[in-house]
């Protein structure tokens, strides 16, 4: 069957703009009573489980690397993360106890697949999370956890990488429980929590056209910075790669903290930062690095929610809001400005945006 654009200009803004059904299809999949997180029973029991290996290549890497910060707090685990262009050859050691997790959009990725070999035999756990749930990644693994994003058309993922974070969000609330990190109360709230993501996914949608008017400003730039700290950094690295592979626009993502470690040395009027900064724990920390920023006459797009744009919106360049959301679920909101930026960018500089030069949708030769 032929997929069309639905009204849309481009497949990217279709599955932009699909995001808030998608995800509620993967909260129907993985919550069906409402109560608890439903998983396969061949999953392993993650209480039995020392170690968790995440590897990925492009958009699918950072859905491992926001993964990581949730694994961690949640359960406890060890995790690492790793391209799998980079995995693949260094001859990892891999211990007993040790789950491998590949997230792959296609199921094709030719390094994810080699990876995915490599730790076959050696790690008591294949796992993976993929889109398409007949390609080979998710038919040698052990266990595969379908995304449900649909088909994703245009080169620049968008909607599988939201799919994805949701459903490592659920696999790492599973494990929380499982290693008796998360107790019913607990758990109850973050279900509560997640099923308001598609209504939160909506309002960030809604500020489509604040974003088309700042993009205008952001194609005539040469370089950008994308600063995040905490489960943000990942976004903001997705943000740099998203409008580098669309706009051809030099982009790099940076921890906030980072920022005096190299990255300040390009700041100047010419040279938008952008910033993705929910009021979390780390909210302050994230405005000193936008205020050293300005302090060097710097443009900071700063993207936060009313609270954080009150206290640190004055004196930005430009702002963009985004609801109210719990510090756990703020990447997957965030994704959407991220993504929004990106191609409103790209539809501004008038390139080809569903399939950009020199890129492949699905790289299934080194
Ligand atoms: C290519 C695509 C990216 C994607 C990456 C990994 O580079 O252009 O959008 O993130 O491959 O693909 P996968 O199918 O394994 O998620």
């Amino acid at each position: 069957t032929q997929i069309g654009k639905g009204g849309h200009r481009h497949f990217m803004a279709k599955e932009i703009a699909e995001q808030p059904s998608v995800i509620s299809d993967v909260l129907g999949h993985y919550t069906k009573t409402g109560t608890r997180i439903d998983m396969p029973a061949e999953l392993p029991d993650f209480a039995q489980i020392d170690r968790l290996i995440l590897v990925a290549c492009g958009t699918a890497f950072y859905a491992c690397q926001t993964a990581k910060y949730w694994f961690e707090q949640l359960t406890g685990l060890p995790v690492d993360i790793d391209i799998a262009s980079e995995f693949r050859y260094r001859s990892p050691p891999i211990g007993p106890r040790t789950a491998a997790l590949f997230v792959s959009q296609s199921g094709e990725t030719a390094d994810t697949l080699a990876a995915l070999r490599y730790c076959a035999g050696k790690a008591d756990h294949i796992l993976s999370i993929c889109n398409v749930p007949q390609s080979s990644i998710a038919r040698e693994s052990t266990v595969a956890l379908p995304t449900l994003a649909g088909v994703e058309i245009g080169v620049a993922s968008t909607k599988a990488f939201t799919c994805q974070l949701t459903v490592l969000a659920l696999l790492a609330l599973h494990a929380a429980r499982q290693r008796g990190h998360c107790d019913d109360a607990t758990l109850a709230e973050h279900l509560t929590a997640l099923r308001g993501l598609p209504g939160l996914l909506n309002l960030a949608l809604g500020q489509e056209a604040e974003i088309e008017t700042v993009s205008r400003e952001l194609a005539e730039a040469r370089d950008i910075l994308f600063l995040g700290r905490g489960a943000m950094y990942p976004i903001a690295l997705e943000g740099a790669l998203k409008l580098k592979e669309i706009s051809y626009i030099h982009a790099e993502g940076y921890a906030s903290g980072e920022l005096k470690h190299g990255p300040i040395a390009l700041v100047d009027p010419a040279v938008p930062v952008i910033v993705f900064a929910p009021t979390d724990p780390l909210f302050d920390k994230t405005v000193s690095n936008m205020q050293e920023v300005m302090a060097r006459q710097g443009k900071v797009l700063l993207v936060s929610d009313a609270t954080g744009l009150d206290t640190a919106g004055p004196g930005s360049w430009a702002t963009i809001q985004m609801p109210h959301v719990s510090p756990f679920l703020a990447p997957i909101l965030y994704a959407i400005p991220a993504q929004l930026l990106a191609y409103h960018t790209a539809v501004a500089k008038g390139t080809d945006v569903d399939q950009p030069r020199n890129l492949a949708k699905s790289v299934t030769v080194e």
